[in-house]
């Protein structure tokens, strides 16, 4: 596993701050938010997709605080559908991406199977991709598969739960496995990224 500390990485991509009170409701804490504001202050996406945008909380920060983005896809499953694991069961929101709702930069994109109902070709060309759904193996690495396919050659897709959910942590460490190690989790947080890079999946996209 590729590891960077938090310190090292925030000095190389942010500084990104927010205030401890905007994540006290949240399922992604102040540190792993401010990975992602790092990661989009420095290379300023316009088009940005999370697979379980929950009731927007993460996305809303991330909003306010990046006027550069253009487009914000959230991808949820319906309010009656039910996620693999069991401790997920209770993080299924009524109304996904309540709190964005009204930002006209935001699509909301809610399918009883979630992520798995998509295509790549129902998703546009993204830049920043994070990947916080269904945490169990199957779904993180159709999620992952997913972000492989739209995310552009140079852009980001970043992972969250890594060293916090059993799967996901999984799913990682076998893709650095075979792959080499491309995948980067930074210490004291449950997120890890990766920038894309160009083997052509992504081309020919509009
Ligand atoms: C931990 S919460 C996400 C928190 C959110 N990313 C944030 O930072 O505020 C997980 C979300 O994934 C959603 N989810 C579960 N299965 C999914 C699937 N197959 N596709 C998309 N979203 C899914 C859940 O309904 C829930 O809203």
């Amino acid at each position: 596993m590729s590891i960077i500390e938090r310190q090292l990485f925030l000095r190389i991509f942010g500084p990104a701050h927010l205030e401890p009170a905007a994540t006290q409701v949240t399922y992604t804490s102040r540190e792993d938010i401010e990975v992602l504001l790092a990661l989009s202050q420095t290379f300023r996406p316009k088009i940005v997709i999370e697979i379980g945008i929950q009731r927007g909380v993460t996305s809303k920060i991330l909003l306010t605080q990046a006027p550069w983005i253009e487009k914000y896809v959230g991808i949820d499953i319906t309010p009656d559908a039910r996620p693999t694991l069991e401790g997920q069961y209770d993080e299924v929101p009524l109304k996904a991406g309540e709190l964005v709702s009204s930002d006209p930069r935001v699509e909301v994109v809610v399918r009883p199977n979630g992520s798995r109902d998509l295509r790549v070709t129902d998703l546009p060309v993204a830049d920043l991709m994070f990947i916080d759904g269904d945490h169990s193996e199957t779904c993180v690495l159709h999620d992952t598969w997913l972000a492989r396919q739209v995310v552009r050659a140079g852009g980001i897709i970043c992972w969250h739960d890594y060293n916090n959910v059993t799967d996901v942590t999984k799913v990682i460490d076998d893709f650095n496995i075979r792959e080499g190690d491309h995948i980067c989790s930074v210490t004291g947080t449950w997120v890890c990224f990766e920038f894309r890079r160009d083997d052509g999946r992504a081309e020919g996209r509009a």
